[in-house]
């Protein structure tokens, strides 16, 4: 029997995702800080105990968390088949503000953590011939973002870790996919300090970027564009300055003017 480990899974998009395998009656791990959200959650979804949904709450601020979780789940021999990287948060702000302390947990978080954990349960994966990766991203990977530059290099940092596994383990039997989604309805823009209704782009929910997940993932498509916008955001790049592509970016992230002087 095979666990879909789901990272972030306490709310958005992660929670989403933890909604739509436990229709599907996939049995789960799932990591987040909330517990009691977690157990919450499981609670809700698996009352009678199927699926089979483990709690594993821990920071993945901590570098040693990606270890701990590789360990809860070969103690209790929950063979990892699929892992879903979801957990990760933005700073809106000017970068000469941003804390240090916020500075280090988001490398920490959205890099580190979700490139331990793929890293640890990898040979299991190749030792059996099948797996899958789901990586999210954001249109924000593609170009910097004056303002929420740090967010943008670290999604960017997961689409190229996510291109290079996709190419390296799609004769073995894994898939890897790395998904990029606009704007979505969730708590990471108050954690943020973003202001998504201050965008001119449209909001869409957490669903929207599950169903695409999925069936990306089935195809093995390495890119995936939840609507067909985020696709046009991406692939309109090519035909522009990237001086302009800046500006747009800049001019599309939804930053009150109090919180980044951009212009
Ligand atoms: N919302 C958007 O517009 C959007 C667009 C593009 C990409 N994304 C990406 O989508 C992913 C999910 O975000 P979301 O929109 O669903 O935001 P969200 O509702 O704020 O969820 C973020 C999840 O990450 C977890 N998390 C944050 N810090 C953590 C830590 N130190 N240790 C463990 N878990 C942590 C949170 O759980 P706890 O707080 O319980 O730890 C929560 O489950 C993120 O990677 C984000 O960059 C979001």
């Amino acid at each position: 029997m095979s666990y879909t480990l789901i990272t972030g899974a306490s709310s958005g998009i992660g929670r989403e995702f933890v909604r739509e395998f436990a229709r599907r009656k996939s049995d789960m791990v799932l990591v987040a800080r909330s517990d009691d959200k977690l157990r919450e959650l499981g609670a809700e979804l698996s009352p009678s105990g199927t699926p089979d949904i483990h709690i594993c709450a821990e920071d993945l601020g901590d570098p040693e968390s990606p270890r701990r979780i590789y360990e809860y789940c070969r103690e209790r021999e929950l063979r990892v088949g699929l892992i879903i990287n979801c957990a990760g948060f933005g700073f809106a702000g000017e970068y000469g503000s941003m804390p240090l302390k916020e500075l280090q947990e988001m490398i920490q978080v959205n890099m580190a953590a979700m490139a331990g954990i793929i890293r640890l349960f990898l040979p299991g994966m190749i030792a059996e011939k099948r797996g899958g990766i789901v990586n999210i991203s954001s249109v924000g990977g593609f170009q910097g973002i004056a303002c929420l530059g740090l967010y943008a290099a670290t999604k960017s940092f997961i689409i190229t870790l996510s291109e290079s596994l996709h190419e390296e383990l799609k004769d073995k039997g894994i898939k890897v996919i790395v998904v990029c989604p606009g704007y979505i309805e969730t708590g990471f823009h108050a954690r943020a300090c973003q202001h998504p209704e201050h965008s001119l782009l449209p909001v869409s929910s957490p669903s929207v970027v599950v169903r695409a997940s999925i069936k990306g993932l089935l195809k093995n498509k390495l890119f995936v564009f939840p609507t067909f916008l985020d696709f046009l955001l991406v692939f309109l790049q090519r035909f522009f300055p990237r001086a302009a592509v800046l500006k747009t970016a800049a001019f599309l992230a939804p930053l009150k003017s109090s919180d980044c002087q951009v212009f």
